[in-house]
């Protein structure tokens, strides 16, 4: 996706999901990764790409999904940061929530492969399983069926930098495809944010995810330790709103 009738189609769609939760970079971050191409970040070594995707069948918008594709030249170390996602609720269950992520993985993969990259891990953060809101299942219905399972928050507990840029970071499950993962893969996509945040409102977390004492356990994420009233607790107070 690289034009810009294509870029505000995708915005407006993430816009009308996510915008109102505070999980969505504003529309100038956004355009800016679009057209920077590569790019370094604050973090010395460490650059990545933005990568945007639309899925339309006969000129009508089916689904949209973005996605972060980030590298440490010093390590190799490369992670797939799956950022958003949504499907026209007519077009659910058909299959296009995983045809789009299967093209971000393998634009990413492609991408890191081609700066000399390891393969990368499969990050992504999503909402704890809230039994009053079915919305929050379905999602983890469909990461856990494409094989995804979830750092425990008790060992992990990883936030969202308030993309308001201050200090009240919002908590979410960090999951990876996979049994297992290396925690630093959360790190290494928060660099992302650092392009357009101020250092602190990041710092905190990844404080929180290097204070991992030992590599968390993965968990299912049918498990109760993804529940939202179970993780709570092994948040700051101040990481909830
Ligand atoms: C989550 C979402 C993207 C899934 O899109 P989708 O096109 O329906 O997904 P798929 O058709 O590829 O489903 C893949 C599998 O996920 C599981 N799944 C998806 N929706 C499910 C639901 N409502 N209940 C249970 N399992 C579900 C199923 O196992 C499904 O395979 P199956 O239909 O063969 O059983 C879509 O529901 C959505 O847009 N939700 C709102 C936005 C959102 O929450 N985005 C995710 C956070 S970034």
């Amino acid at each position: 996706m690289t034009t810009a009738s294509d870029f505000d189609v995708l915005y407006r769609a993430l816009d009308a999901e996510f915008g109102a939760l505070g999980e969505l970079e504003p529309r100038s971050v956004l355009r800016d990764w679009m057209t920077a191409g590569d790019r370094s970040t604050p973090v010395r070594g460490v650059v990545a790409r933005w990568f945007g995707f639309l899925a339309t069948e006969g000129g009508e918008l089916l689904g949209a999904r973005d996605v972060y594709g980030v590298i440490d030249e010093a390590t190799g170390a490369a992670v797939t940061f799956l950022s958003h996602t949504w499907v026209a609720p007519h077009a659910r269950r058909s299959g296009w929530g995983t045809k789009l992520r299967r093209a971000a993985v393998g634009a990413v993969s492609s991408w890191v492969k081609g700066r000399g990259g390891r393969p990368p891990q499969t990050f992504a953060e999503m909402g704890h399983r809230d039994p009053n809101d079915v919305a929050s299942s379905t999602r983890l219905d469909a990461y856990a069926r494409a094989g995804f399972r979830a750092f425990d928050p008790a060992g992990l507990p990883y936030a969202q930098p308030d993309f308001s840029g201050g200090d009240r970071p919002v908590p979410l499950l960090a999951i990876v495809d996979g049994d297992a993962g290396d925690p630093q893969v959360a790190t290494l996509a928060l660099c992302v944010h650092r392009t357009w945040l101020p250092g602190a409102a990041i710092d905190a977390i990844v404080d929180h995810v290097r204070g991992a004492r030992e590599t968390p356990r993965t968990v299912d994420l049918n498990d109760p330790a993804c529940l939202r009233v179970r993780a709570q607790p092994h948040y700051p107070a101040t990481w909830w709103r």
